[in-house]
């Protein structure tokens, strides 16, 4: 599978699940923001849990895997007494051709009055020659700022069904459990001034500001704190403090917070050691904490681990309000719409949300037990494809997870 987002990430809270993090912080049971709708009002009254979901399936193969999550979701609502209101809006390339632009007003005032929002993935081809501010990519960007969903949880979970699919030696990768905690609102995706000029010589130039406050260090490294205390109870603050001073402010302030969470064993590299290290040994973290460029290159190299990135998803959470839950993989254009995509980190993302939005363990765990069990029946797509496994494509996939979620 393709993808115009070279995006990472790894699945599965799965087997760690139990031990996750579930951040209080963003528990919308309890945050102001939360709406209900009359018919979730009087589901609510009944004795039922309704939850506002915006849905944002945007580009490629997008809206084929939002179809299958929103059926997983439903199925596992009957089971567990949930309901779900649903609000579809346009983001990326679909927003573009629409609206003119990759984030209308509508969809981010959407997606903040809703209790959850669920993305698939945006961008493709036909967007691609357009100036920087207009491309899809964009709209994502403005997402996640709009939301403030600061801290991106990217879990790298090598399954023991897949563990074969990885470019790396098998005994190098399995076992493998990383969460790769990233920065999501800040550094040099967002830092100010940033742009293109002239230099002395006359000679064009393009900048960017890589840049982080005290307050922005201390929340990420908060919220990492506490996931690194439900998993192995061990933390990697990953920088370049030997070059850069926003990395020296970056680890002044994470061994600050670290007096709060003296249970947790905390230890730093730079980022180019790290990106050997995860390739070298990556069994020998649990919870890496790091800046937005850092995390988004570092949760890449981690996916490449489990060989499927196809499989992975992620959260992206901020102190109360709704979190973004998506796939770390992208919109796929050159199979989009021929029934050949991997549903999977779609709907492991739909679990995601059950899980840390909402405390919905029970729900989400029958949602990754599943997924488990198709992979165990040996139903592929063609990106998780091996030999003597069955090859279906993304209906037949949805079909096999329909029935074991029924059992
Ligand atoms: C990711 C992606 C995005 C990012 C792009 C699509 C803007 O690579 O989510 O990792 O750089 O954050
Ligand atoms: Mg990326």
């Amino acid at each position: 599978m393709m993808n115009t987002r070279a995006q990472t990430l790894n699945t599965h809270a799965l087997k760690r699940s139990e031990k996750h993090v579930f951040l209080k912080s963003s528990n919308s049971n309890s945050n102001g923001r939360r709406r209900r709708s009359s018919r979730g009002a009087a589901l609510a009254a009944a004795g039922n849990k309704n939850y506002k979901l915006t849905l944002l399936p945007g580009d490629g193969i997008g809206p084929e895997i939002m179809k299958v999550a929103v059926d997983v979701l439903n199925e596992v609502g009957r089971k567990h007494e949930i309901t779900f209101t649903y609000e579809e809006k346009l983001v990326g390339g679909a927003a573009i051709d629409a609206f003119g632009t990759p984030l209308p007003e509508d969809t981010l005032e959407c997606c903040k009055q809703s209790d959850a929002v669920l993305l698939a993935a945006i961008g493709g081809y036909k967007w691609d020659t357009l100036e920087a501010n207009m491309r899809p990519e964009r709209g994502l960007l403005g997402l996640r700022a709009g939301m403030e969903v600061f801290a991106n949880l990217r879990p790298a979970v090598v399954l023991p069904q897949l563990a074969d699919a990885s470019s790396l030696k098998k005994d190098i990768v399995s076992g493998t459990d990383i969460m790769v905690v990233r920065e999501l609102t800040g550094g040099i995706y967002f830092g100010e001034p940033k742009g293109f000029g002239t230099n002395a010589k006359g000679e064009r130039i393009g900048f960017n500001t890589m840049v982080y406050s005290e307050s922005e260090v201390d929340r990420i490294a908060k919220v990492a704190f506490e996931i690194a205390q439900k998993r192995g109870g061990r933390l990697c603050s990953v920088e370049k403090s030997n070059v850069l001073e926003v990395s020296q402010l970056w680890k002044e302030r994470v061994i600050k917070q670290h007096e709060n969470y003296k249970d947790v064993e905390l230890s730093h590299m730079y980022i180019d050691n790290c990106a050997m290290q995860v390739i070298r040994d990556p069994k020998q973290f649990d919870t890496i904490v790091t800046g937005n460029i850092f995390g988004d290159i570092i949760s890449d190299a981690a996916s490449m681990l489990t060989g499927s990135i196809g499989m992975l998803p992620s959260a992206a959470v901020g102190s109360s309000g709704p979190g973004l839950y998506e796939p770390v993989h992208g919109s796929a254009p050159d199979i989009a719409g021929q029934d050949k995509a991997n549903p999977l980190a779609q709907v492991l993302s739909a679990a995601m949300l059950l899980r840390y939005q909402f405390g919905e363990e029970a729900a989400a765990k029958s949602i990754e037990e599943a997924v488990n069990a198709t992979l165990d029946q040996g139903f592929r797509t063609g990106d998780i494809m091996q030999e003597g496994m069955k090859l279906v494509g993304c209906t037949q996939m949805q079909e096999a997870l329909m029935k074991n979620l029924s059992k």
